[in-house]
């Protein structure tokens, strides 16, 4: 990919590298990732965000690992470093530079207000980090870099793209156009796809009972017993609605592997059991996961090739970062060196 130039839109996306993804990042976020590698009007650009990873402890070989297995399972799931612009986070120091800066454009008051924090320092309590607190810079910083016009993110990041946008209104109303004022992207169907267990809560990797998540790397037979065991009501009707969650999240999922609408599906499925409807939820997500879980296997094999990509990655990426955060010096006054 040449270094995005005028005309087409710039989009940026990232994910914590968890090594193992759910098929909530998969469906709510990998999946629109590649449509718009996909699509001429868009340069895409993708990040395996491991300086956000940090804001809670981790094992450093993990860490590593993990970081090596997520590039390769995003490669896996369709995003190729020679359509899109693809790196690891901290290979791009301009990142963490330009966070600093944003840090000091962004008020104590809106970081206090994010969700993501009061959730994770309520899980954490033992460790409520300042990375934790300013995580919103860091990420802002990703995005405003690349001078992004669209973010593509599930729902539970909504909040974080537009503090994102706050920051950038802010920091351009005090020194003139320095970054392009991103919006965040949020799907219609698939934005949030919940526990399996739990409907209430979204699908995560850190819930503790793994029937509740699909991994990309569980086996079909996996799979097809998590969504056996799926929650979902007393009532034998496949319909969308409120008071319905685990039934809708499963029609969610069966639409978005498919393609179906949700009328399409209640149809299919009028006067049949849940059971006929859950096997078929499995069958949709086999089909899409099988191919992604036999890539991965090859591709984590092949570290020459993967270090080969990440490299060339982060230099590309240093360029472009490298211009946006020299403009944000020269801005904010730093004696150049
Ligand atoms: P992360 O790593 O938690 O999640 C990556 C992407 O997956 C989406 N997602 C979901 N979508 C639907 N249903 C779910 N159950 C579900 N769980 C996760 C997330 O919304 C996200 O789009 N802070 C970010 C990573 C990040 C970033 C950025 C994103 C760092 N810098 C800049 C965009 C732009 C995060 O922790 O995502």
């Amino acid at each position: 990919m040449e270094t995005p130039i005028t005309k087409k839109k710039n989009i940026f996306s990232a994910i914590q590298p968890t090594g193992t993804f759910t098929l909530g990042n998969y469906l709510g976020a990998l999946k629109y990732w590649v449509r718009f590698q996909e699509n001429e009007d868009y340069n895409a650009i993708f990040c395996i965000a491991d300086e956000h990873a940090l804001t809670v402890r981790q094992v450093p070989s993990e860490l590593r690992n993990r970081t090596l297995e997520a590039y390769a399972m995003i490669m896996a799931c369709g995003i190729d470093p020679e359509k899109s612009l693809f790196f690891i986070q901290n290979h791009v120091p301009a990142h963490a530079q330009a966070a600093w800066i944003l840090n000091c454009y962004t008020q104590f008051g809106e970081l206090s207000r994010m969700t993501q924090f009061k959730d994770k320092s309520a899980k954490h309590a033992d460790n409520i980090n300042a990375g934790l607190f300013t995580y919103p810079a860091l990420m802002a910083a990703d995005i405003l870099l690349y001078q992004t016009d669209i973010v593509p993110v599930g729902d539970d990041q909504k909040q974080h793209v537009e503090i994102a946008r706050n920051i950038a209104q802010r920091f351009n109303s005090v020194y003139g156009d320095v970054f392009n004022i991103p919006e965040p992207l949020i799907a219609k169907v698939g934005a949030r796809i919940m526990s399996l267990q739990d409907p209430a809560k979204k699908m995560s990797k850190s819930d503790e009972n793994i029937n509740s998540y699909i991994l990309l790397t569980d086996t079909n037979d996996q799979i097809i017993k998590k969504f056996k065991r799926a929650v979902t009501d007393s009532e034998a009707s496949v319909k969308y609605r409120n008071g319905k969650t685990g039934v809708s999240n499963l029609m969610s999922i069966l639409s978005v592997t498919t393609g179906k609408t949700f009328e399409q599906i209640e149809t299919e499925f009028e006067g049949k059991g849940y059971g006929d409807f859950k096997t078929a939820v499995a069958e949709a997500v086999i089909a899409e996961i099988e191919p992604v879980r036999n890539e991965y296997e090859r591709l984590i094999k092949d570290k020459a090739y993967l270090e080969q990509c990440y490299r060339k990655g982060a230099e590309k990426a240093s360029k472009i970062a490298n211009r946006t955060l020299g403009k944000m010096y020269k801005k904010v006054g730093f004696l150049p060196l």
